[in-house]
């Protein structure tokens, strides 16, 4: 699990003036909540003084957050300020009594975490169309995943399973035969793998019709990794031979990936189109609210799929051995980009679960 990384805590509406939100990011708790000012701050969420979840505790005057139990009270920094039984002359505040402080960062609409132990080496990476005038964005309610945060990355970038999976929604069997380019490199500070698709004069897949109006139609497709807690994926669609003329639809889709330990995640969606774009088939509708409005079968088809993969990871491998074919290759690639930085930190995870991965990385070199 790698820790040395920004993840999203949520989308900037989740964090509402207030309120106390709790998380586990990456194995660890911790608690969250804006100041008057209205700055997003994260604390380790075990109270020094007995472990208490602080995120039961209550917002005290001066952004003082007081835990639930004995009433050790918190200032954003972590520092201890209060401890209401200490009430003798002469007693004082035991410095150890401090909570750890996470990097928060709040940008496009996005609150960012930092659970790592090393300082941030990068800002988040941008998200621009969110909370963007110039787009129509839906975001979704954080999702719980029963599953490694890496089973969802490779179904990201996995279009092979467009068919049968999504067969009859988004996908078809020529999905699973479309060339992929993979580039891999880093951008602001923060790596990134991405892959392009490109389909021409392609028969679109049933939903994809719907929302676009078109029967055939050139594609370009473009999915990015952007660290291991964000996957950036823009769809342009156009008549054939239109592409690059203006007469392009689609979307642009964020997906945010945050780790609470693993064998499970959190998966977060947000979804943009131009704004004032209609929806083909019903031109009174946005086109951001028809692809979000197909979109939860899709969802629970790949949630239903990862999570089958992740129980199967609770058997010993004995002599089990994933297969790999030439199609594969961007999930391979994403394996060896995130056993570098599990590496990088000295974070590998389970025996079991790492031995396999580093195995079938190897074996597909
Ligand atoms: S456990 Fe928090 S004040 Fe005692
Ligand atoms: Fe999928």
């Amino acid at each position: 699990m790698i820790r040395n990384a920004w993840y999203v805590a949520g989308f900037s509406a989740e964090f509402a003036p207030d309120s106390i939100t709790g998380q586990v990011i990456t194995g660890r708790p911790v608690v969250l909540w804006r100041t008057r000012q209205g700055r997003a701050v994260a604390l380790d969420a075990r109270c020094a003084h007995k472990r208490f979840p602080l995120w039961e505790g209550r917002l005290l005057a001066g952004d003082v957050l007081e835990c639930a139990y004995h009433g050790f009270a918190y200032d954003p920094s972590g520092k201890c300020v209060a401890i209401p039984a200490l009430h003798e002359t002469g007693q004082h505040i035991p410095r150890t009594a401090r909570q750890r402080a996470f990097p928060v960062a709040e940008q496009d609409g996005v609150v960012w975490l930092w659970p790592g132990d090393a300082e941030p080496a990068s800002h988040p990476p941008r998200t621009v169309e969110i909370g963007s005038d110039g787009w129509d964005t839906i975001n979704t309610e954080p999702m719980e995943v029963a599953a490694n945060a890496r089973l969802l990355i490779e179904n990201l970038f996995d279009l092979t399973h467009f068919y049968p999976l999504h067969a009859g929604n988004i996908g078809s069997l020529a999905d699973a035969r479309v060339p992929v380019e993979i580039e891999r490199g880093r951008r602001d500070g923060l790596p990134y793998l991405k892959t392009v698709r490109r389909r021409h004069s392609f028969t679109l897949p049933p939903m994809t019709r719907d929302r676009f109006g078109l029967e055939v139609a050139d594609q370009l497709q473009e999915h990015t990794m952007v660290g291991p807690g964000l996957f950036h994926v823009v769809v342009t669609v156009a008549p054939p031979g239109r592409l690059g003329t203006g007469d392009e639809q689609g979307f642009v889709l964020y997906q945010s990936i945050t780790p609470r330990d693993e064998s499970s995640h959190v998966w977060r969606r947000s979804t943009s189109c131009r704004s004032g774009t209609t929806w083909a088939a019903s031109p009174g509708k946005s086109l951001v609210e028809a692809i979000v409005a197909g979109a939860p079968t899709v969802i629970e088809q790949d949630r239903w799929a990862i999570e089958q993969q992740q129980k199967m990871f609770g058997y010993p491998d004995d002599d089990y051995r994933e297969v790999h074919i030439k199609t594969d290759g961007a999930v391979v690639m994403a394996r060896h980009l995130l056993d570098e930085m599990e590496a990088a930190e000295g974070t590998a995870g389970p025996a079991q679960v790492r031995s396999q991965r580093s195995r079938q990385s190897s074996d597909a070199r």
